[in-house]
């Protein structure tokens, strides 16, 4: 008994002195590395009193080695055992743009915290090892233009907080395993991966997939290399074994006709199916809200039924059939009238399409067209009821909506000046007005009254989506925040996709967005609005810096005036007060723990004060 108690933990304490090693290892690690890879010295300051955390490329916290930057460095050869594996608590490596060659030690699996792997641009090669995706931190991944061959890990949903994982231009085979996580940025392209892309990545741009054998959306139907027998699937770029279909490929593609088939039978069969019902029920054709003046010859809907506003979430069949409207001053119109409307599309968000309507008697309103709706009929009533209810000046407002099994809309008001992202970032000639500092303060505070609005409702209430295109302008510029409240009826996997740089690092589920994280995507709506640079722009988010930490960097070395949108400084006296300030609010916002996060009540009363001193105009008017 006591032996064996000795004998673990005698084996616990050699686990301890290996992973809890100090600075001295640390630093034999790095002379290690200094004289295993060949190219340029590393001109480190290698005296005995001299500490490895000054040397060039190294930072520590803590009296440890957390970060290791040697980017172009000219770097080569292969990175031995018991070098960076040693290094147990780094968090960011980038040994991007060398000439590094050989496998990924496999004692990179002590990287218990590492977060930043940026390994692109070498001549790495091997497989891409499991372990990578298990380790428990990681959020960025960048393995691109190496050699690394065999296939993509299937447990890369082991990594539940990746977000980037950019795998483009290697040598990689098989297919695009089933990815459930939910990545904000993903790269494949220019390998031999072949096989159909999964649903959960279809939302990433065609530029992400190309160069390989894939189908399937963004990329053509894979349905069409199946049944064409006249084209056979291209081969792979490899050389050898390729001449002449093997058996495996024949049962694959018989199998693919086979199964082709059958999903062409099925969806007669649907069709046939969805005919019948709607012959019983007024036809509606709510295919496409875009659908042009002429699209179904409906039986008129009695005008009664779209007024009725139900009092409860029902569900019944009665209250269900027809748009259900909040409020009725925007004019009253119907299902069918409302699809007749001439359409526009606005754009494509995370949510959903919208469209703008125009009746032919002068209305305007936008339509959302939500996809991915997760939640059954009844929550998803209970939950519009409760969106519907909410009324703020600075809140788009949700006039109406519908629901059937296929469809699901939402009917807003129409915003004519579109989005804070698109004016920011859009195109900046066409005599637009610039967007001067009275302008972003009034936005800004808008924004916040509306979000401050939301949480006052209770304590579980937030927004869910804060982002600049999120926030909509009216004709005065005045700042209304629209697709608050959707997040938790939405597939966990369709929304974040574009959340990019927004999304507070303790969130793990798109669906559950707390009122501090809520603050943090704020926080760098702030910073994005007085710096004029996107939070997903690249080349932030190839460093792995956030907006937050580019601010924060910046201004820690030169003066803060250098991060701001030089279209807000032209009008600026040098150094106006009042930006920096609001600037410092937007930086307390996204401060890494939620509890040092001030409350969006806190933050408004702040913003108040900034945008009140400078005289600008209360954006609450009307
Ligand atoms: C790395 O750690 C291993 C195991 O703890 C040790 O044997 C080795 O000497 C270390 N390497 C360096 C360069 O210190
Ligand atoms: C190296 O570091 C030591 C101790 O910090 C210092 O005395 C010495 O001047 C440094 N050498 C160079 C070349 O910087
Ligand atoms: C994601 O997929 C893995 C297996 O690939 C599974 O274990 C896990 O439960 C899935 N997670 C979700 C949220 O679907
Ligand atoms: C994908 O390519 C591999 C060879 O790299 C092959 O064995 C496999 O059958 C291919 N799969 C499909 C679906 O074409
Ligand atoms: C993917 O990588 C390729 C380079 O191989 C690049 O041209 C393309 O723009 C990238 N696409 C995305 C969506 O990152």
């Amino acid at each position: 008994m006591k032996r064996s108690i000795s004998f673990f933990s005698s084996i616990f304490l050699l686990y301890l002195a290996a992973v809890t090693s100090d600075l001295d290892s640390d630093r034999r690690a790095l002379l290690l590395l200094r004289t295993s890879v060949r190219g340029r010295t590393l001109l480190w300051n290698t005296t005995a009193s001299s500490s490895p955390c000054d040397w060039h490329g190294v930072r520590c916290d803590a009296g440890r080695v957390t970060a290791l930057r040697l980017p172009g460095t000219g770097l080569f050869g292969s990175l031995p055992t018991g070098v960076i594996g040693n290094l147990t608590q780094l968090q960011t490596l980038s040994l991007r743009f060398n000439s590094l060659s050989g496998p990924i030690p496999p004692d990179f699996s002590n990287l218990v915290l590492l977060r930043y792997l940026y390994l692109q641009g070498n001549a790495f090669s091997g497989e891409i090892p499991e372990f990578l995706f298990a380790l428990p931190n990681l959020i960025r991944i960048n393995l691109g233009e190496n050699r690394f061959s065999g296939r993509i890990p299937g447990n890369v949903n082991s990594a539940s907080r990746l977000v980037t994982l950019y795998l483009e231009r290697n040598q990689l085979t098989g297919s695009i395993p089933e990815i459930n996580i939910t990545l904000q940025q993903f790269n494949v392209s220019s390998n031999q991966l072949n096989g159909s892309i999964p649903v959960s990545l279809s939302g990433f741009p065609l530029t992400a997939f190309e160069g390989n054998t894939l189908c399937g959306k963004p990329l053509n139907p894979c349905e069409d290399d199946a049944v064409s027998p006249s084209s056979p699937p291209p081969a792979p770029a490899g050389k050898k074994d390729s001449d002449g279909l093997s058996t495996g490929a024949i049962v694959g593609i018989v199998v693919g006709c086979v199964v082709g088939l059958l999903l062409l039978l099925l969806l007669l069969f649907c069709l046939c199916r969805k005919r019948k019902t709607e012959e019983n029920a007024p036809p509606r054709n709510v295919e496409a809200p875009v659908a042009a003046p002429a699209s179904s010859s409906a039986a008129a809907v009695p005008k009664e039924t779209a007024a009725n506003v139900p009092t409860a979430a029902s569900g019944s069949g009665a209250v269900s059939k027809d748009l259900i409207f909040f409020v009725k001053s925007f004019g009253e119109f119907d299902l069918d009238g409302l699809l007749k409307a001439s359409a526009e599309v606005l754009g494509k968000g995370t949510v959903g399409s919208s469209y703008k309507a125009s009746f032919d008697h002068g209305l305007v309103v936008a339509v959302k067209r939500l996809r991915d709706v997760v939640v059954p009929e009844k929550d998803f009533r209970e939950r519009l009821q409760v969106l519907g209810s909410m009324s703020h000046p600075n809140l788009v407002t949700l006039i109406a909506y519908y629901f059937s099994r296929d469809e699901k809309l939402l009917v807003f008001e129409y915003m004519s000046r579109g989005s804070l992202s698109a004016l920011l970032h859009g195109n900046k000639g066409n005599g637009r007005t610039p967007l001067n500092w009275e302008t972003r303060a009034g936005i800004a505070l808008g924004a916040a009254r509306a979000i401050s609005y939301l949480h006052s409702r209770d304590s579980t209430t937030s927004h869910g989506n804060i982002k600049s295109s999120n926030i909509l302008l009216s004709n005065s510029y005045e700042a209304k925040v629209s697709d608050y409240g959707l997040a938790p009826i939405i597939s966990s996997t369709s929304a974040p996709n574009r959340v990019d740089g927004y999304r507070a690092p303790e969130v793990t589920d798109a669906r559950k967005i707390s009122q501090k994280a809520d603050v943090y995507s704020f926080g760098v709506l702030i910073l994005e609005l007085l710096t004029g640079k996107s939070p997903t722009h690249q080349q932030l988010t190839e460093e792995g810096v956030d907006l937050p930490r580019w601010v924060q960097s910046i201004t820690d070395q030169r003066s803060p005036s250098d991060v701001f949108d030089p279209e807000l400084t032209r009008y600026e006296s040098e150094g106006n007060e009042n930006i920096i300030r609001l600037l410092k609010i937007g930086m307390s916002c996204t401060a890494q723990y939620p509890d040092s996060r001030p409350t969006m009540a806190d933050v408004t009363r702040l913003i108040e004060e900034v945008s009140h001193s400078s005289g600008s105009p209360n954006p609450v008017s009307d």
